[in-house]
């Protein structure tokens, strides 16, 4: 199961490489890879086809693979077990990568000349942290509203003001977004009367939202608040009446009852 994903994973970038194929050789590729996963960073088939020596290295001077053609790769003791080497499509497998696996990748061929046939620039990185959004301030006035909200991580933050007329809201300044301290994107934006915190990086995200409603009610709009406030007061005033007219009838009912009690005592007390 495990294995199925990560085929997958791999599947994955391997398409999102071939993006850059046809970009040349000495284009840099972007490569974003989940901590503890591995990558697949391929070269390409035409350019070593008279390939004598092929060597990769990372951030140009630390050798993770050394193959002549005929021969057997050597990995330094540095690297064994953390990369897996092709010779036949001389790919290059990064295992198990963690923070400090960030760096440029790149592949050397030796042949009629030496020259760098692939680059990459490999970043790894963590999910990103979740995100709390609170209300810092909110004023309310007959005909309008000001919320300001911020949005944190554990590193940064980002604040905004909301204004709502009877009708609409909207963002003071619109969209607003920054990069944190750990290089991932805070955004800040007004959805559908909902607000948005939206934290992300290249492999993961995270958001939290709330009702603009929940603390600026005047955006309800005018004529539903009419028609609302109608209906409420044609129900209470119903109940009133109907509450009413039961205790005025229950009392009534009351007093003839005495009457007539009070009749029959009389008429008793004659007869006697
Ligand atoms: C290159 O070899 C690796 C390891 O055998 C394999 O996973 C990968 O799919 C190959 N790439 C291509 C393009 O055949
Ligand atoms: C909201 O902000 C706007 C613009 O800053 C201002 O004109 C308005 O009076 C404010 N409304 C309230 C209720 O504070
Ligand atoms: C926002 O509202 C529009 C129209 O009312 C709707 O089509 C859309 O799906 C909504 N988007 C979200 C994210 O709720």
């Amino acid at each position: 199961m495990l294995k199925t994903m990560l085929d997958i994973e791999l599947e994955f970038y391997l398409s999102l490489l071939c993006i850059y194929c046809f970009t040349g050789s000495s284009a840099v590729t972007d490569v974003f890879v989940k901590r503890g996963d591995d990558v697949l960073l391929e070269v390409m088939d035409d350019v070593t086809k008279d390939l004598e020596f092929l060597r990769w290295t990372v951030n140009t001077n630390s050798v993770l693979v050394e193959y002549s053609l005929g021969g057997k790769p050597t990995v330094p003791e540095g690297y064994t077990g953390r990369v897996e080497f092709s010779v036949e499509n001389y790919s290059l497998k990064l295992k198990n990568l963690q923070d400090d696996d960030s760096g440029v990748y790149t592949a050397r061929v030796t042949g009629d000349e030496e020259q760098t046939i692939t680059k990459y620039m490999v970043t790894v990185e963590g999910p990103v942290s979740p995100v709390d959004l609170n209300p810092d301030s909110v004023s309310i006035s007959s005909d309008s509203c000001n919320l300001t909200v911020t949005c944190s991580t554990e590193d940064s933050h980002i604040s905004s003001t909301f204004t709502c007329d009877t009708k609409t809201c909207s963002q003071e300044g619109g969209d607003q977004s920054k990069v944190t301290n750990s290089g991932a994107s805070l955004r800040v934006h007004l959805l559908n009367d909902s607000i948005i915190c939206y934290h992300s990086n290249q492999i993961s995200w995270t958001q939290n939202m709330t009702q603009i409603q929940d603390f600026c009610p005047l955006h309800a709009g005018l004529s539903d608040g009419v028609s609302i406030c109608l209906v409420k007061t044609v129900v209470f005033s119903v109940g009133l009446i109907i509450m009413v007219s039961v205790v005025i009838s229950v009392h009534l009912m009351e007093k003839i009852r005495k009457l007539k009690s009070n009749q029959m005592y009389i008429e008793f007390t004659l007869l006697q």
